[in-house]
Order: C-alpha cells, then sequence, then structure tokens
C-alpha cells in the first residue's frame, strides 16, 4: 500500500516555487469561484436570503483576492483560468461537484425547497472545514507575510460561514449528527482522491509541463 499524500510535503513543494505557488493560488482562486457560482444557483430565487447572499459575495471575493495574488507572484498570464495557470483544475472541481452530487443523493426523497437547502449547508459545512484545514496548512507554511495577512481575513470569513452554517443544521435539522456522520467520511474520501491528483500533478515531470 502507498503512503498516505501529505499535504504539509506538498505546500511546501509549492510555496518554494513562485510560478507553482502562483497556479496553486489560482486553483484556488477558481475553487472560491466554483463556491460564488455554485452558491448563487444553489437556492430558488424566493428563498434566497441576506446571509446566503453574503456567502456567495464573500466566496466571490476571496476567488478575486486568490487571484490577484496568484498574478502578484505569476503575473498578468493569470489573468484566466486557462488550464496551464492552475494545479489539476480537473480534480479540484470533480472534489466539488461529486460532493455536491453526494450530499444531494442523500436528501433526494425530500421536496425541491427542503432538499436545495439542506444540499447547500451539508456542502458548505464539509467545504468549510476542509478549507479551513488546508488554508491553515498554508499559512503556516508561507514565507510571504503579505500573502499571511490577506489569508487571515479570509480565514476569519470561512470560520464565521462554518459558524452560521452550523448554526442552521443544529437548529433546523434534527438528523445533524447521523447526517454528519455519514456525510464526512465520504468527504474525506474525495478529498484524498484530490490529494492523490495534486500529488501526480508535482511529479518532476509532470510539474515542468
Ligand atoms: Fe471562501
Ligand atoms: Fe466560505
Amino acid at each position: 500500500m502507498s503512503e498516505p499524500v501529505q499535504l504539509e510535503t506538498l505546500v511546501m513543494k509549492i510555496v518554494a516555487d513562485a510560478r507553482l505557488h502562483a497556479r496553486w493560488l489560482n486553483t484556488f482562486s477558481f475553487m472560491e469561484y466554483i463556491g460564488f457560482r455554485k452558491i448563487v444557483k444553489s437556492q430558488l430565487a424566493e428563498q434566497m436570503t441576506a446571509q446566503i447572499l453574503s456567502h456567495a459575495m464573500e466566496e466571490g471575493r476571496h476567488a478575486l483576492g486568490l487571484k490577484k495574488l496568484a498574478m502578484k507572484l505569476g503575473g498578468s498570464d493569470f489573468d484566466s483560468y486557462a488550464p496551464e495557470t492552475m494545479i489539476c483544475p480537473e480534480a479540484a472541481e470533480t472534489y466539488i461537484q461529486t460532493l455536491d452530487k453526494t450530499c444531494e443523493a442523500q436528501f433526494a426523497a425530500l421536496p425541491d425547497t427542503d432538499r436545495s437547502r439542506l444540499t447547500y449547508l451539508y456542502v458548505t459545512w464539509l467545504i468549510e472545514k476542509r478549507a479551513l484545514e488546508v488554508y491553515n496548512v498554508y499559512k503556516a507554511l508561507l514565507p510571504q507575510k503579505d500573502i499571511v495577512a490577506k489569508l487571515e481575513g479570509l480565514l476569519m470569513e470561512e470560520g464565521r460561514h462554518l459558524q452560521d452554517v452550523e448554526a442552521a443544521m443544529t437548529s433546523k435539522d434534527r438528523q445533524f449528527k447521523e447526517r454528519a456522520d455519514l456525510l464526512q467520511p465520504q468527504e474525506e474520501a474525495i478529498y484524498s482522491i484530490f490529494l492523490g491528483h495534486l500529488a501526480e500533478a508535482l511529479q518532476p515531470a509532470a510539474a515542468a509541463a
């Protein structure tokens, strides 16, 4: 059996190389952008609340902030989501889409409004927990203090999103514990596939491509 991929090892490799680092930042910008787009589309207009709208806007702002950092490190080439400006973008998108489908499948029997509300809450909850973990590992290994300062603001907002959805879930979903216990290991499996693709993309031959 192969060793589990350590995120720390990958991040150390990434931050040591400016172009790779710019590609990493743009990949996370891309994921934030997908999150922004998904939140906007996830709700029927009649149940779009101020809290959900502000969550979407903040994810959009994270996408922009990370892209600006990517451009600062890598130049104007990074002013797009062209595949070569990211690291394993397909795997990054697959992580989010698979997680979304997995959660939605749990609520398949419910009416549309309940299904979209619960899918939004669980997908957000799982992604925010993962994002906090990944951004914290990245922050701890970052040599650039200006990027650390930008990440602090982003982390604060992600932490608040997590608290907001957790509060909504624990107050409105009586099956929270069972559903969380069921979905969390599934997210872990989906994330480890993403990590495997990330490690593969950072192999010397692939990284030089
Ligand atoms: Fe975000
Ligand atoms: Fe968030």
